[in-house]
């Protein structure tokens, strides 16, 4: 069976509201594409406006965060029922920058994706290694360790459901794409460790996403590759060419 494609855009900590509103209006008649999932990760203050704005459209919103707790005294966290009702699909859980600045260990992202699936919402479980990792060789060590870790507690049906992105830190914002080999081997190791701790079935529907400095150019090769699903995309989720990245 065919796995759908799926291509994300990680707004980060871009666009106001207004601004947000603009973006979605240019981007609509561009990603218009019924075999592929669309999403827009967006800062929390932009989710209501681009749900409104993305009503009735290929598009789906997602959000770049959420807290592990139901509601209550955690100033300024925002609830996965909060995210649920405002029309979210997906959850961005994971990313480097959240693991790096925001001290995100595997131990706290393995409560937040159990609680999105509690909530229904789709994780988008993001992994990645550091230059220093690569140049010692460690990199795949180091991906199985950050999956198995977030993935305690999930079942295999869950699992089959999620999207993982490998995003190698080095690549991300910085224009230096890992190649399609480089991509595709990381990829591959993903699938065959879901298939070592779920099953094959599992491994085969699960969507494995690249993300770091993917373009308008780089795209429809890295999108070639067997295992590379869709795309995680940071800075062109910005502009135009994230449409050329969706028709990619
Ligand atoms: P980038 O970011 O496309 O700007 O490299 C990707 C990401 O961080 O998800």
């Amino acid at each position: 069976m065919a796995r759908r494609r799926i291509i994300a855009g990680n707004w980060k900590m871009n666009k106001t509201p207004s601004e947000a509103k603009e973006l979605v209006a240019l981007l609509a008649p561009l990603v218009k594409n019924d075999d592929v999932d669309v999403v827009y990760c967006v800062p929390a203050i932009d989710i209501v406006p681009v749900a409104e704005a993305v009503a009735g459209t290929n598009v789906m919103v997602g959000a770049e965060n959420m807290y592990i707790e139901d509601k209550g005294a955690f100033t300024g966290e925002i609830s996965p029922d909060m995210l649920v009702d405002a029309g979210v699909k997906f959850v961005i859980i994971g990313h480097s920058e959240r693991r790096e600045y925001f001290k995100e260990d595997d131990t706290f992202l393995n409560k937040k994706v159990l609680k999105a699936f509690e909530k229904g919402l789709t994780p988008i479980l993001c992994c990645g290694e550091t230059l220093e990792q690569r140049e010692a060789g460690v990199t795949l060590d180091w991906i199985r360790l950050q999956i198995k870790s977030d993935l305690q507690g999930v079942s295999a049906e869950q699992a089959a459901s999620m999207v993982i992105a490998y995003e190698p830190i080095w690549a991300i914002g910085t224009g230096r794409t890992a190649t399609s080999e480089q991509a595709e081997e990381v990829c591959k190791a993903i699938r065959e460790l879901i298939c070592e701790i779920y099953d094959e079935a599992t491994a085969e529907a699960i969507r494995i996403q690249y993300g770091g400095s993917m373009n308008a150019g780089n795209a429809a090769e890295l999108l070639s590759m067997p295992n590379i699903d869709g795309g995680l995309i940071g800075g062109a989720s910005l502009k135009a060419d994230f449409a050329q990245i969706v028709n990619a």
